[in-house]
């Protein structure tokens, strides 16, 4: 299994003009892929990630008022006008079950548009990971990217940290593990440094600073909550993200 990390969407390979990965992972675990996986484990029916907020407005307008809800963050901050920011801790069954989600985060949803034409297209954060890790061992990937979303084309530690998680778990239970790049390598070594402390490396993280001066270290709590779901979004069709039911065991 070759493991490739990215520390923003811009390096990410052009799609267009590069082999795809078997699999792409998109992180973003402060907040959207933690809010995605929290969607989803309350019952949320997809969620439509849309990068610019105009295309959102357009998407939604286009599905039943009463099933769907307008979620939009920029810069940390709720868009005004929509349903919900973007707080995992809002994303409760009461508000979400059955609903779909048109999501737009400043870096998220951008780093999952870029990866779109991915044959597989998965989410993870700190509270669905070892799910995460799991379906990717199951159908045996033989080369997988991790493209952390970073903020506005800058480095993040919270993601790297959590790309980090992913790969020395797969590393571990798949032994056939090679890094493609130097940032899988680092990135194993900055989670190895940090997996007992997973919340002091989110309070010590640019972006959970930002977080931390909004008042919302509650979601910093959250998002370190490791293995809080059993859930793994994936891309259904291009931009729309849903779980698979479980198999009646
Ligand atoms: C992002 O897209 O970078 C995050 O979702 C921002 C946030 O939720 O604070």
């Amino acid at each position: 299994m070759q493991l490739s990390v990215f520390h923003a969407p811009e390096q990410v390979p052009s799609l267009a003009s590069n082999p795809s990965p078997d699999c792409a992972i998109v992180v973003d675990v402060l907040r959207a892929t933690t809010t995605i996986a929290t969607a989803f484990a309350a019952g949320a029916e997809a969620v439509r990630a849309v990068a610019e907020l105009a295309d959102l407005d357009a998407a939604s307008a286009a599905w039943p008022q009463e099933r769907r809800l307008r979620s939009g963050e920029r810069g940390g901050q709720p868009v005004e006008g929509y349903d919900l920011g973007n707080s995992p801790l809002d994303y409760t069954a009461e508000t979400v079950a059955q609903k779909r989600i048109f999501m737009s985060t400043t870096n998220g949803t951008r780093a999952l548009a870029c990866v779109q034409t991915a044959p597989v297209l998965l989410t993870a954060a700190f509270v669905n990971l070892s799910a995460v890790v799991e379906q990717v061992l199951q159908q045996q990937f033989e080369s997988v990217w991790l493209v952390n979303s970073g903020w506005q084309g800058a480095y993040a530690l919270e993601d790297t940290a959590c790309s980090g998680a992913i790969c020395a778990a797969l590393q571990q239970a798949s032994g056939s593990y090679k890094a493609a790049n130097d940032e899988t390598v680092a990135s194993i070594a900055l989670y190895r440094q940090w997996q007992d402390n997973l919340l002091g490396l989110l309070r010590l993280s640019s972006h959970g600073q930002r977080l931390l001066a909004l008042g919302r270290d509650a979601d910093l709590v959250y998002c370190a909550d490791r293995d809080r779901f059993n859930v793994v979004p994936r891309q259904s069709e291009p931009g729309i993200l849903q779980v698979r039911a479980k198999p009646l065991s």
